[in-house]
């Protein structure tokens, strides 16, 4: 990836424009994220939760690749903090009953392990708790793992309301770098939250940012588009998302996907269709 393809986050960090995402894998998850680095995304996507990914085999999939000269630096490692009521209850990578505090202690020794490394980038929480305290006494636990040097920078995810969102930020210490939203119709967008996250540094992560959206990748003006650029309307998609500040995840297991999908960084928009796709949201 070149210099362009990343983006300085507000804590510092150096974060990839467009992430693998490695949900769903199953056994097929080494060989994916393997094959992901081969093909050129720096950036990998996870989350101590065995009920969706398997954080182990994405850690092997990282080694692997490293045996093969990788750096670990150049890597851009982003995993998540489930809470109890996101995880399988037979597959707790932590004890329910412990204190909150030490449920997030547990999942990160979990995680680095699991990773083979001692320093993650990005720390997500995965969703919001209901009440506010519970978050901040994760979020600060959180932000302790920062001031080791342990993490480079703090997320949220499935935060769809604005006023926890700016609640979270304005009692943080170390404020959120990014926030992973599911990207579709429903939630309008999330354009207010986007619009907020643009003037308060936070970058806007996307997920089901293909299949929540099959109306538009097959309308008629991405369409049009597709033939003008000669790109595909996946292609053109991520093209408009990257210029409204957008790092989507991409989830795909096929290494033609990874590669056409990487291919659209270097593709650029005129003002005039970027105003056109816009209508269609
Ligand atoms: N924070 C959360 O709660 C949360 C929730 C869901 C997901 N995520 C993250 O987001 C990642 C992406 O998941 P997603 O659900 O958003 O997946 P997605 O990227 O929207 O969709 C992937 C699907 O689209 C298909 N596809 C067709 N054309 C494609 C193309 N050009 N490029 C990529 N895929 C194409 C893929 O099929 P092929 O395999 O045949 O290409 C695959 O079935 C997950 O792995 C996970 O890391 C986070």
């Amino acid at each position: 990836m070149k210099q362009e393809d990343y983006i300085i986050t507000s804590s510092g960090v150096k974060m990839p424009k467009m992430i693998y995402g490695t949900a769903w894998k199953k056994e097929r998850t080494t060989a994916l994220v393997e094959s992901a680095l081969r093909c050129g995304f720096w950036g990998i996507d996870t989350a101590c939760q065995p009920k969706h990914y398997s954080e182990a085999l994405v850690g092997e999939g990282l080694l692997n690749m490293q045996h093969e000269g990788v750096k670990r630096e150049d890597i851009f490692i982003q995993t998540k903090f489930t809470p109890v009521s996101g995880q399988d209850p037979k597959k707790i990578p932590y004890d329910p009953q412990a204190p909150l505090e030490e449920q997030v202690r547990k999942s990160f020794a979990v995680s680095k392990q699991n990773l083979y490394t001692d320093y993650i980038d990005s720390l997500v929480l995965h969703s919001p708790y209901t009440v506010f305290g519970d978050l901040m006494k994760v979020w600060h636990t959180m932000e302790s793992f920062v001031q080791k040097n342990e993490v480079g920078q703090l997320g949220i995810s499935n935060c769809y309301s604005l006023e926890v969102l700016q609640d979270l930020y304005t009692h943080s210490e170390i404020k959120p770098a990014i926030l992973q939203n599911r990207f579709h119709a429903k939630t309008e967008y999330d354009k207010e939250i986007r619009q907020w996250c643009d003037t308060h540094q936070v970058i806007y992560q996307s997920f089901w940012t293909l299949t929540a959206n099959p109306e538009i990748l097959l309308s008629e003006t991405l369409d049009a588009l597709s033939i003008k650029y000669d790109k595909s309307p996946a292609q053109i998609w991520f093209a408009f998302l990257r210029e409204n500040h957008i790092v989507p995840l991409v989830g795909t297991s096929s290494a033609q996907h990874m590669l056409e999908d990487l291919r659209s960084l270097d593709l650029h928009l005129l003002a005039d269709d970027l105003k056109q796709i816009h209508t269609l949201l």
